[in-house]
């Protein structure tokens, strides 16, 4: 019998060292894409894709994501004072998104280590591993594509996208067969390949959904790269007792850990906003560029 995947676990206790100084005392997955902060894009995905409890590990500086999936109580007060509803229900929006609890990963030893905190959260229930580094654009909602994989084959599915030339080295790649359109059996995969050694174009991006014994998987896992956990050598000491496969994502993928990806992100969100996206086009038609 198939499961239905309910709970999503969100890693948030990186250092963020790509994006300094502005992660040095608040977390990456705060930054705002436009207004809203990268970890509720994820977090909206998730309960879009019929997530109902949510569990964020975090790291340092975890009052800010706290604070700001819970209750403001001051700033409610204040907007229903000055009579602006509308804001108001945007704001309480957020703290009854979804049930909400935390753990904390005390060292950043890894996306693996980091993942394994949710053991007891996840219990014996399949489950779903999202970063908020990757900002999906989609029509249906990454996970939500993800989820359908899952229910087909009752088995671990991981989320793929075509990135051309050399680029390709800077992401986890498979080694698979595609069984039907957009969707791959996996044979291998590699973290961060040369160019010319990658097996495929395909790269891993931070949407996951695991069976419960990936947990054994980390424990057997040994530090990689960095003295890391990586949740890629996890991932490949379980494809030796079962199967998993890969959904190539309709949609854009941004990596907004990134700052040029987040810069692209921005515009690219922001020409879409019906409050801003006219504006923000003459804008860019105005500038001066070559
Ligand atoms: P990254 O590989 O982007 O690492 O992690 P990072 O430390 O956040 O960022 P850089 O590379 O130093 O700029 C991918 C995701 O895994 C989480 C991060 O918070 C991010 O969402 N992570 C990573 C953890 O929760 N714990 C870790 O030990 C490592």
């Amino acid at each position: 019998m198939v499961n239905k995947i309910r709970k999503a676990v969100f890693p948030a206790a990186g250092l963020g060292t790509r994006f300094l100084p502005a992660t040095k005392a608040s977390p990456k997955e705060m930054l705002a894409l436009v207004d809203k902060p990268l970890i509720q894009y994820v977090v909206e995905e998730s309960v879009a894709s019929g997530i109902e409890s949510i569990l964020i590990i975090t790291g340092r500086d975890k009052s800010a994501i706290e604070n700001h999936f819970d209750i403001s109580f001051e700033m409610e007060q204040m907007l229903i004072e000055r009579g602006k509803t509308e804001m108001f229900e945007q704001i309480r929006a957020i703290s009854d998104i979804a049930r909400i609890s935390y753990t904390r990963q005390k060292q950043a030893l890894g996306l693996g280590h980091a993942i394994y905190q949710a053991k007891d959260f996840v219990g014996s229930e399949p489950f779903a591993a999202l970063l908020a580094d990757d900002i999906v654009d989609s029509e249906k909602p990454a996970l939500q594509q993800m989820v359908e994989v899952y229910e087909k084959y009752n088995a671990p599915v991981i989320a793929t996208m075509q990135v051309a030339g050399e680029d390709i080295s800077r992401f986890g790649v498979i080694d698979a067969d595609e069984v039907e359109p957009n969707v791959f059996k996996i044979k291998d995969m590699v973290e961060k390949p040369a160019y010319a050694e990658a097996p495929s174009d395909l790269a891993i991006i931070g949407r996951y959904i695991f069976t419960p014994d990936i947990f054994e998987a980390i424990e057997q896992t040994k530090p990689g790269s960095g003295g890391e956990i990586q949740i890629t050598d996890a991932m490949r000491i379980l494809l030796k007792k079962r199967p998993f496969y890969a959904v190539k994502l309709e949609g854009t993928r941004h990596d907004a850990g990134d700052k040029l990806g987040f810069l692209i992100a921005t515009v690219e969100l922001a020409l879409k906003r019906a409050d801003l996206g006219k504006e923000f086009r003459e804008y860019l038609k105005g500038l001066n560029l070559r």
